[in-house]
């Protein structure tokens, strides 16, 4: 469902990605690890469409990405950015609504609702600034996947929150693959996280302590 063939990114003259390959099937929980500054961050707004690659191919369901289709692949994609964007003065049923208004589905109250109650999060009349970290994480993730992407990226969606939100996240996400198809790539530092949830781990960056930590622990490591 994703191509991506010999994909290279730079910032002016300082390249951050270099010929990356790879492909994901439909339903494929894919982990991206990395030390800080490998470029996770970039991978992953270069395939949501949100920065330009310098060189390479990258195909979605059949769609090659070109800046003149930037728009209807972006339809079919769920992004979660390593900060919460969500409106702290709002109910959790308002940022709902209002998000809902900004996506390509429609969707009813009912619908919002039980896509927050999935997901354990129960707060819907509630101002956000009154959420915990956990809550607010389930939102966002929760405001991604109204329009029902077929890829969703995840970008360290859980720093911060308690253990039990982020099981629940977990689980939550890996039912949502096995039921819809939907794939995922997840940045994350927590390898048990990792570990736990994801079908493959992808490192950018020759780092050997991921290869030798998830190794250790049986996980097979591809180098992008
Ligand atoms: N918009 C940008 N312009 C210039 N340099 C950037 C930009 N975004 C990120 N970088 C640089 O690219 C490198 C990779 O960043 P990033 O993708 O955020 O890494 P990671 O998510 O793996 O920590 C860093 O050195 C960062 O400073
Ligand atoms: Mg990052």
């Amino acid at each position: 469902m994703l191509q991506v063939e010999a994909l290279h990114k730079s910032y002016g003259k300082r390249s951050i990605l270099e010929n990356i390959t790879f492909t994901l099937k439909e339903g494929d929980i894919v982990g991206l690890v990395g030390e800080n500054g490998a470029g996770k961050s970039t991978l992953l707004h270069v395939l949501a469409t949100l920065q330009k690659p310098t060189k390479g191919k990258i195909n979605l369901n059949g769609m090659t990405y070109h800046w003149k289709s930037f728009s209807q692949i972006r339809k079919h994609i769920g992004f979660v950015p390593q900060e919460v964007a969500i409106w702290e003065h709002l109910t959790v049923e308002e940022n709902m609504l209002f998000f809902e208004k900004l996506s390509w589905k429609n969707k009813s109250k009912e619908e919002l609702q039980s896509l927050c109650l999935d997901m354990k999060l129960n707060r819907w009349k509630e101002p956000v600034h009154t959420l915990s970290g956990g809550m607010k994480r389930k939102l966002n993730l929760a405001i991604s996947l109204i329009h029902e992407p077929e890829l969703l990226l995840l970008d360290e969606p859980t720093v911060g929150i308690d253990l039990k939100s982020k099981q629940e996240i977990a689980f939550y996400l890996k039912d949502l693959t096995a039921k819809t198809g939907m794939s995922i790539i997840y940045i994350s530092h927590d390898m048990d996280e990792i570990m736990n949830l994801c079908d493959r781990v992808f490192c950018i960056g020759n780092d050997l302590f991921y290869y030798e930590l998830l190794a250790q622990a049986g996980q097979e490591v591809i180098q992008l």
